[in-house]
């Protein structure tokens, strides 16, 4: 798929602002400093695009990108750390939780896993959250880069192993440093919106 054009379209703090448009939404949600901004920076083959911090919790709005006008690419605000901010873990959730409830129907999750730390007690709770929602979620293993082949084949199986209750369509290995994985992200968006 080619990216042609990418407006950054909205940048919601309150429920109440969530884009009425009926495009599909392609979602990426993981924990702080997962590497979810870089990755869509990586997608749209652009540096500024999404912002890229080595402080965690830079994102702490659902971003809105229309992406050749035709579909949603949408930032979610890392969860995991927002203690020390203005903004309190209670709003995250809140926030999130309306923007699930009001887009199930229209979206595909990417959930982002770091493949040197693996999945967290938060990204568990994300998994079982996601339960509830019949989206299709694909996970994302990021930093791909910073491990070795023999590790990152160990990582893969032992993601896939403490995931292995939950509905999940697909694995995917990334690195927006080496560009891995962006060919099969991309193809997998193209599947869905040619449905
Ligand atoms: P929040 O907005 O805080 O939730 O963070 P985020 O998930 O958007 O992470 P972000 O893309 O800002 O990246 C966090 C840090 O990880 C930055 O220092 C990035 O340069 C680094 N990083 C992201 N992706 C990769 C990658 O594929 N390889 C390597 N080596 N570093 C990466
Ligand atoms: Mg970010």
């Amino acid at each position: 798929m080619k990216i042609y054009s990418v407006e950054p379209f909205a940048f919601v703090h309150t429920p109440q602002k969530f884009p009425k448009e009926r495009y599909r939404h392609f979602v990426f949600a993981g924990r702080s400093n997962v590497g979810k901004s870089s990755l869509i920076n990586c997608l749209l083959n652009r540096k500024l695009v999404a912002r890229v911090s080595k402080a965690p919790g830079k994102t702490i709005s659902v971003n809105y990108y229309l992406i050749n006008g035709s579909f949603f690419l949408v930032d979610l605000p890392g969860y995991g750390f927002a203690l020390d901010r203005k903004q309190k873990r209670g709003t995250w959730d809140k926030l999130i939780d309306s923007y699930f409830l009001e887009n199930s129907k229209s979206l595909t999750l990417y959930h982002l896993i770091d493949s040197r730390i693996g999945p967290t007690e938060l990204d568990m709770q994300m998994e079982s959250y996601c339960e509830k929602f019949d989206f299709s979620r694909i996970i994302l293993i990021t930093k791909s880069d910073k491990l070795r082949k023999t590790e990152l084949t160990k990582s893969l199986e032992g993601i896939k192993e403490l995931l292995k209750d939950f509905n999940i369509s697909d694995f995917i290995l990334f690195s927006s440093k080496a560009k891995l994985g962006r060919k099969e992200v991309l193809r997998s968006i193209n599947e869905k919106i040619c449905k």
